[in-house]
């Protein structure tokens, strides 16, 4: 076998994918003088709503704006109780908390890393108002069983699509057609990525109405409008809003990113059958599953260690990555171990017992549409790498 030679630059964890169409349409939305909200939002609005097959569309700064709009909009507030995965982002919890809300979070199943249906289940009291499902990685939650649940005891669903772009349940792409709402993350490092950015998709006239409103002050609708000749200067405050709409340069970015999306996805899953057929037969490796209801959008690459075939530990194991040249990331820290939820909520690690398992085995490998697959090689042999030479 032959010896591992590291490479001398480092390999970013992520990059964003920049043609020149996303800069000519940069530099269009600037030239046009029209920076804030304005008809290139409006339009991604309709495109990405056609796009995923859903009636509304709202174009926000993030998708932690779209996770707090559904639950303030649906009146989800103090004495309420919303159920989450802990294996997630601080935002699918915190905006549960931003509108004076409980997160109750619910375990996690080892294969996949998305949240148990059957942990749901258990957390469910008269209190408890919505669920927050987590796309983890680009796969899909359990929508069947979750949505089962929400019909027997009267819950709203908010699906944290951040990672869900392209994820299709049964076939059919998150978002198309949801029962709820459903919220994306358009942040640099995801598959369609405008910088910052994010969007509030439902079928729900009134829910789609009422965030539209508090995602701009709370404004009447149209009042963004109002230093054009057809707007009017004159605007109500319907209720104290947010200030969370997207704005056209953003827009801009995210038009061309979704045009250019099967391109994108097609490169990054060349990345992923390198690391598939690279791993698939190394016992220290732990591979995501993916539920047969579920196509992977391939956000991320998730790859678990079992350490007790190895005399590192996963931390060390990440070092030795960085000593290849090659960033990494992990996903997630659980966040019932975040001290803003230890002190609040007086939780222990073992208390998601997978969750906290899964998190301290886990390292997310770089996956992008410009990694490329010679990239991906050297990604995959520093990892075996590492594996011989740390063994047990
Ligand atoms: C699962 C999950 N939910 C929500 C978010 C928040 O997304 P944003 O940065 O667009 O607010 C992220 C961010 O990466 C995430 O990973």
């Amino acid at each position: 076998m032959s010896e591992f030679k590291v490479r001398d630059n480092w390999m970013a964890f992520c990059l964003p994918d920049i043609s020149e169409a996303e800069i000519e349409s940069v530099s269009a939305a600037v030239r046009s003088g029209w920076w804030a909200k304005g008809p290139r939002t409006i339009e991604f609005e309709k495109q990405f709503a056609e796009y995923v097959g859903a009636k509304y569309c709202i174009g926000l700064n993030s998708c932690t704006a779209a996770l707090h709009l559904a639950l303030a909009a649906k009146g989800i507030g103090p004495g309420d109780e919303v159920i989450t995965t802990p294996l997630t982002f601080a935002a699918s919890a915190n905006t549960i908390l931003h509108v004076g809300a409980t997160p109750v979070f619910a375990d996690i199943d080892m294969e996949t890393g998305l949240i148990d249906p059957v942990e749901i289940e258990k957390k469910i009291t008269k209190k408890t108002k919505a669920i927050v499902p987590v796309h983890y990685s680009g796969l899909a939650a359990d929508l069947g069983k979750i949505s089962e649940l929400c019909d027997a005891h009267n819950l709203f669903l908010s699906e944290d699509a951040a990672h869900a772009v392209e994820t299709r349940y049964n076939g059919e792409l998150i978002g198309h057609h949801p029962r709820g709402a459903v919220s994306y993350s358009f942040y640099a490092t995801k598959n369609l990525a405008c910088g910052e950015g994010g969007a509030l998709i439902t079928d729900d006239e009134e829910l789609a109405k009422k965030a539209r409103v508090l995602s701009c002050h709370g404004m009447s609708a149209g009042a963004w409008n109002r230093y054009g000749k057809e707007g009017s200067w004159r605007y109500d405050i319907e209720e104290p809003g947010y200030k969370y709409n997207m704005f056209d340069i953003q827009a801009s970015l995210a038009q061309v990113q979704l045009a250019r999306m099967d391109d994108m996805q097609r490169r990054r899953f060349e990345c992923v059958k390198v690391y598939e057929d690279a791993f698939k037969d190394v016992p220290q490796l732990i591979l995501q599953k993916t539920p047969e209801y579920c196509f992977h959008s391939r956000h991320l690459y998730i790859l678990r260690l079992d350490t007790k075939r190895l005399t590192i530990s996963r931390d060390q194991f990440i070092e030795e990555l960085k000593a290849r040249n090659v960033g990494v990331s992990v996903h997630f820290i659980a966040l019932h171990t975040m001290s803003a939820y230890t002190s609040r909520f007086g939780y222990k690690p073992e208390d998601f017992p997978n969750a906290y398992n899964y998190s301290e085995s886990e390292i997310s490998l770089p996956l992008y549409s410009t990694l490329g697959v010679d990239n991906a090689k050297y990604v995959a042999d520093a990892v075996l790498d590492i594996v011989r030479k740390y063994r047990r």
